[in-house]
């Protein structure tokens, strides 16, 4: 096994093609473990991750809880730091994360403000992972959502993938981006409505980067040629005006119809949670992956944690 050269994990661009292959790697061999002979089943005794989300969460929290848990490490946390930290008394991130890497050999944490994780990392003595930082980045989701496309398509190279909905405020395809350009002949093609486009910062990064992209509006006739659809959630949280939120919600939604127009080996991918953006008929559908999505979640945290604390 390779030394894994990440002292924390807070953007996606930190990843080159050997370290993301050495993660699903990794990654395959927590999950036929987890099935198999449970080797590394005690493999972090005595290690303590701190779960520190000053942001709800369900699939990251839990996967990386349940993940420290399954490698025989143990977990501390407050069931919402932006409540029953001391935050809450007007302690900064900063002093935080200084004092939690005290306590905890990892700071897994979540926080509402872009560029919050790589503050952490700067004062933290102990690994912390990004686990979503407001409108910045998700890394650890990316790592998972290649890592579901390798599933379908396994060299990556020469897809097309429609990323849909909230690309302006969404951590999820902003750090998606950034790890597509490690690959060959990828195409991107934005669908948004118009109050929440990608932001120019990641048009250029994928320009500078030899990934194509344009923009659509027609999801009907998109979903026909892409190998690949990734929904995303309006993030009602996020919007600063009502009125924009309004001009942008249930504007996409990818329909039983419109399924039944995409290639038969096409896949479709949401970060979830859904609102209504891809209705429960769908699930059915053989090219919906996002639960199995979700689960690798577990098998690649699994990898991170293993990795950054062998
Ligand atoms: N995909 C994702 O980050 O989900 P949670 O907000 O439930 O963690």
């Amino acid at each position: 096994m390779k030394t894994f050269p990440l002292n924390h994990v807070v953007e996606s661009q930190q990843f080159d093609r050997d370290l993301l292959e050495l993660v699903f790697q990794m990654a395959d061999q927590m999950k036929a473990d987890l099935f198999g002979e449970r080797k590394y089943a005690k493999y972090l005794e005595g290690k303590i991750m701190a779960s520190l989300f000053y942001e709800s969460s369900t699939r990251t929290r839990f996967s990386f809880e349940s993940a420290i848990l399954r490698l025989g490490g143990s977990v501390i946390t407050t069931e919402n730091a932006r409540e029953f930290s001391s935050a809450a008394k007007g302690e900064s991130l900063t002093d935080s994360t200084k004092i939690m890497a005290g306590y905890a050999d990892i700071i897994v944490m979540r926080h509402n403000e872009a560029g919050s994780a790589s503050r952490a990392a700067e004062v933290s003595s102990v690994p912390v992972i990004n686990a979503g930082d407001g409108a910045g980045q998700h890394p650890t989701q990316a790592l998972l959502d290649v890592y579901t496309i390798i599933d379908a398509f396994p060299d990556v190279n020469n897809i097309k993938i429609a990323m849909v909905g909230d690309l302006r405020y969404g951590r999820t395809v902003r750090s998606l981006s950034y790890l597509l350009t490690k690959y060959e002949n990828v195409e991107i093609i934005f669908v948004s409505p118009h109050v929440c486009k990608m932001e120019a910062d990641i048009k250029t990064y994928l320009e500078k980067n030899g990934t194509p992209w344009r923009e659509e509006q027609d999801l009907a006739l998109v979903a026909q040629e892409v190998d690949c659809i990734y929904m995303t959630r309006i993030q009602k949280e996020r919007f600063h005006s009502i009125k924009d939120y309004h001009a942008a919600a249930s504007k996409y939604i990818l329909t039983p119809d419109i399924v039944q127009t995409m290639k038969p080996n096409a896949i479709i991918m949401h970060p979830l949670p859904r609102v209504d953006e891809i209705p429960k008929e769908v699930d059915d559908d053989p090219r919906a992956r996002y639960f199995e999505q979700a689960k690798n979640g577990l098998y690649i945290r699994m990898a991170l944690l293993y990795l950054l604390l062998q």
